[in-house]
């Protein structure tokens, strides 16, 4: 099996970057904005309800952990006002944020540091809010990521989570990185308070267009065939999985 490592993911970006018409069928599917320049599985009613559920003002401290080329936490910043930190440990995901920041938001408002979604080297305590949108999955085992989240959050931080989780826990089709993730049971665990859960079938709806248009899309690119195979995969075990936001309060 491909590791997903930073290697893995630095090619996936380097892809997408000479393949606009990748981006294009996920931003169609997901009603996100051209300015938002960047597509991920998060919907653009997504993008709102994160940066309410954070309730960060101008100045606060927000950080967007695995947060790849950058859009949904620079969108963030931008409604809200934070100060944002961006971290992944992907060198080619966070070049291209760099540069979508410095389009979109003030000088000095965003920074982008390499980190692990478990070690992010950013100081404990000094965060307002945290989001982390559909990578928890890949920290082994998630569990070490929201102790690092924790961390991260001053008392009374804000979080905000969206990922998959398995529909039935014993089926052994799904990959055992999502059968990894539980977050009823691990964000208690991890010390947050008022962990809130909900499954979004209005979001997996729309990833299930997605995928639909991906296939339908030319494959004249290299980002392009990589999400069609991709999609072929996730539309043949759809019902699988169950899509998932959560929010939770630092003690
Ligand atoms: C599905 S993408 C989501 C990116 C971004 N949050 C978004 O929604 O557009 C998953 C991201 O997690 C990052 N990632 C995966 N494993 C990681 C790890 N162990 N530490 C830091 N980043 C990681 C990848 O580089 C990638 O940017």
């Amino acid at each position: 099996m491909t590791s997903l490592d930073a290697a893995y993911f630095d090619q996936w970006y380097a892809d997408m970057d000479t393949s606009p018409a990748r981006d294009a069928v996920i931003a169609r599917a997901m009603g996100l904005p051209p300015q938002l320049r960047d597509a991920g599985t998060l919907t653009w009613g997504g993008v709102g309800e994160v940066a309410e559920a954070l309730r960060l003002g101008p100045g606060a401290a927000l950080l967007d952990i695995a947060c790849g080329r950058g859009g949904y936490g620079i969108e963030v910043a931008l409604r809200t006002g934070a100060r944002l930190t961006g971290v992944d440990f992907s060198a080619v995901a966070l070049e291209r944020a760099r540069l979508t920041a410095a389009e979109r938001l003030p000088a000095g408002q965003a920074e982008f540091r390499v980190g692990t979604l478990t070690g992010t080297g950013l100081p404990g305590g000094a965060a307002d809010g945290l989001m982390c949108i559909d990578a928890v999955q890949f920290a082994e085992p998630p569990l070490a990521a929201l102790h690092e989240f924790r961390r991260l959050l001053a008392p009374g931080g804000r979080l905000a989570l969206t990922c998959w989780e398995p529909a039935d826990r014993a089926d052994k089709s799904v990959l055992p990185r999502i059968r990894g993730v539980d977050l009823r049971r691990d964000l208690p665990a991890a010390g947050f308070l008022d962990v809130e859960v909900h499954d979004r079938p209005d979001w997996r709806a729309a990833e299930r267009g997605l995928w639909e248009a991906a296939l339908a899309a030319p494959d004249d690119d290299p980002a392009v065939r990589s999400m069609q195979a991709e999609g072929r995969r996730t539309l043949e075990t759809f019902d699988t999985l169950r899509r998932v936001y959560a929010t939770a309060t630092a003690p």
